[in-house]
């Protein structure tokens, strides 16, 4: 059989709820026209993200129910942390509340003011809390992932010549870690193949600097290497995974995303110095070390969570309807980047919309378009996320993980068909407000 299904089947459905296009309109002045400010009641389908919106399976809400809720020491904890230590062979295993309390303590750790941390392409997270330290984050994507066109199997990577450039410019002394992000999120969700990793690793090894994953999305880039990568076509995706883990020092990790958790997050290490720093700040912000600011229960569900995301049905049914709605614009005519990543979408909004320059947000602009014809929420990834660090003006739908199924996305399909046919009438937008640090959560727009 050709026809890739769910590799599931539903037993306890969320109603949609449907607006129509007057009272979006309405619903968007009161917003400020920031997508992030409008409640999820008015929503019809979420795009905005992928993370912590994944439906979980009876045995992640079976295992919930095995929850140990003891303060220290949970059996829950020993669970999670067997289940990780197999996956990823890091000795130390610390949960957290999610991927940016992570990486939170690890910055605070590692860094300081005049050091340097390299990244394929930094999250925003990830940017704000190296730069919280006084240290600078440094994106160096490889170079072929500038052209958004251009459709080669692994356009996540790093630019390793850049990397041994800037480690020869800055010395290695002024660099606490490396990192790679998998799959690269900001860089249109593609993937890093397994060469690559071994490159940076390789590096990173001689020039006794740490290496770390940011690992959110390992399994989708695992199948990447699986169904791209030559040498990789027999391996399982659990075995790709190991060995992706076993070239880094340690990683940063969101369960929200490929643990299919609501809530949720790792930092692991191999260096047993650090990780006693790393407990010690834990337990000031975020929890006794066994719990780290989670429920027993999470850490359950995330142990679940982590076995079921390597199963390769659910992988291939996974990276195939990303494709599927990708390929079903594409190929009408809305420049994405390609090829599809692995849980989004990026429509060029740049490249959409050559009428809107860059500092009127034309991402943002297309983002309240499609809110407003079909009830879509997505999200900006460009200039106001970025501010003057933006290399493209990209709008992202992001794909929950088992939660929509394959007519609610020819509904997106046909949505944003529709409104590519009017593009010409698109304006731009201003800022009227915002904050000092991740100004997108918040800020507010005006349109022109
Ligand atoms: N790193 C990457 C690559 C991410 O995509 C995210 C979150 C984080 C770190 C932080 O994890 O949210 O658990 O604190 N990305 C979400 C997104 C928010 O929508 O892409 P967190």
């Amino acid at each position: 059989m050709r026809t890739i299904i769910e590799p599931f089947r539903i037993k306890s459905v969320e109603p949609l709820r449907r607006t129509t296009p007057e009272q979006r309109a309405a619903i968007l002045a009161r917003a400020g026209y920031n997508l992030f400010l409008i409640p999820a009641a008015d929503i019809l389908i979420d795009l905005l993200t992928d993370s912590g919106t994944s439906a979980m399976s009876t045995e992640q809400w079976a295992a919930m129910m095995r929850g140990d809720e003891s303060y220290a020491g949970s059996e829950s904890y020993f669970r999670l942390k067997h289940a990780v230590e197999e996956l990823t062979g890091f000795r130390h295993v610390i949960p957290t509340h999610q991927g940016r309390a992570a990486e939170r303590i690890l910055f605070a750790c590692l860094c300081r003011e005049g050091q340097v941390v390299p990244n394929n392409t930094h999250f925003d997270t990830t940017r704000a809390n190296i730069e919280f330290t006084r240290a600078q984050a440094l994106d160096l994507p490889m170079k072929e992932a500038a052209d958004t066109q251009s459709r080669l199997p692994f356009k996540g990577g790093m630019d390793v010549e850049a990397l041994e450039r800037t480690i020869g410019e800055r010395g290695a002394g002024r660099i606490p870690l490396i990192m790679l992000t998998v799959t690269n999120n900001s860089g249109g969700g593609q993937p890093v193949s397994m060469a690559n990793i071994e490159a940076v690793s390789g590096v990173a090894r001689r020039q006794g600097i740490p290496f770390y994953l940011d690992a959110c999305r390992f399994a989708e880039n695992a199948w990447f290497i699986k169904e791209r990568e030559d040498g990789y076509g027999s391996w399982t995706p659990r075995e790709i995974a190991r060995k992706m883990f076993s070239l880094a020092d340690g990683c940063t990790f969101s369960a929200k995303k490929d643990a299919f958790a609501n809530i949720g997050g790792l930092l692991c290490t191999n260096d047993d110095v650090l990780a006693r720093q790393e407990k010690d700040l834990l337990i000031l912000t975020e929890g006794f070390p066994t719990y780290g600011g989670l429920a027993g229960r999470d850490l359950d569900a995330i142990a679940v969570g982590l076995d079921e995301v390597l199963q390769p049905d659910y992988l291939e049914y996974r990276i195939a309807s990303t494709g599927y709605l990708g390929r079903h614009i594409a190929d009408r005519g809305v420049p994405i980047v390609e090829p599809p990543g692995g849980h989004a979408i990026y429509i060029d909004a740049g490249r959409m919309l050559p009428h809107i320059p860059k500092h009127e947000f034309p991402a943002q602009s297309l983002a309240v378009a499609l809110y407003r014809h079909a009830g879509i929420r997505s999200v900006e990834i460009g200039s106001v996320m970025f501010g003057g660090h933006a290399r493209n003006e990209l709008l992202r739908l992001a794909i929950p993980r088992r939660v929509y199924t394959q007519s609610h996305i020819d509904y997106v399909v046909e949505a944003i068909l529709e409104v590519n046919e009017r593009k010409h009438e698109l304006k731009g937008y201003e800022i009227t407000r915002q904050p000092e640090f991740l100004r997108h959560f918040s800020c507010e727009f005006r349109p022109l």
